[in-house]
């Protein structure tokens, strides 16, 4: 069956079977490797990515549902690898096999889209479902913080210099 959808701000029509996973049709039909397979029940967040911007488990998600819809992998989450999170990341050496860490950014990016200062409690209830077997949680709740605070320095206003008087 034919399915539209929209990949990574790319117009895209697959032929599979309506009840396939998204997650096989992202990393086998599209090639989009960046997702990963973890448990297949919803229950590490390896395979997180956005549906119209909100964080969904692809590996249980039928294709069909994400018909008509914005479907963002970890390789649309930026152009070139300069969203804050993934800046942060190198930084603070988040990682530490990988394996989750792209179910880990595509959370946190959710995360600060909803809301760009989110407190420790709001960080540790986004990412709960979100299984490390590396145990890098402290790494990714300071990225999160770090990169929270990049993206407002982003947003703010440059202040204007202060006229010197010589009074
Ligand atoms: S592979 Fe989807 S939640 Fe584990
Ligand atoms: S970095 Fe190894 S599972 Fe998370």
């Amino acid at each position: 069956m034919p399915v539209k959808l929209t990949v990574n701000a790319k117009p895209t029509t697959v032929d599979v079977p309506a009840e396939m996973p998204l997650l096989w049709v992202l990393r086998d039909v599209l090639d989009l490797k960046g997702t990963k397979f973890g448990c297949g029940m919803a229950q590490c967040g390896a395979c997180t990515v956005h549906l119209d911007g909100v964080p969904v488990r692809s590996c249980i998600l039928p294709v069909s549902k994400a018909a008509g819809k914005r479907v963002t992998t970890i390789e649309g989450l930026s152009e070139d690898g300069s969203h804050p999170l993934q800046k942060v990341w190198c930084e603070l050496d988040v990682p530490q096999c990988g394996y989750c860490q792209a179910g880990q950014l595509m959370s946190a990016s959710a995360l600060l889209a909803s809301n760009p200062h989110p407190s420790d409690a709001q960080i540790d209830t986004a990412m709960a479902g979100n299984i490390c077997r590396c145990a890098t949680y402290l790494r990714i709740r300071e990225g999160i913080k770090k990169a929270a605070a990049m993206k407002a320095e982003q947003v703010a206003p440059a202040r204007p210099a202060r006229k010197r008087t010589g009074k």
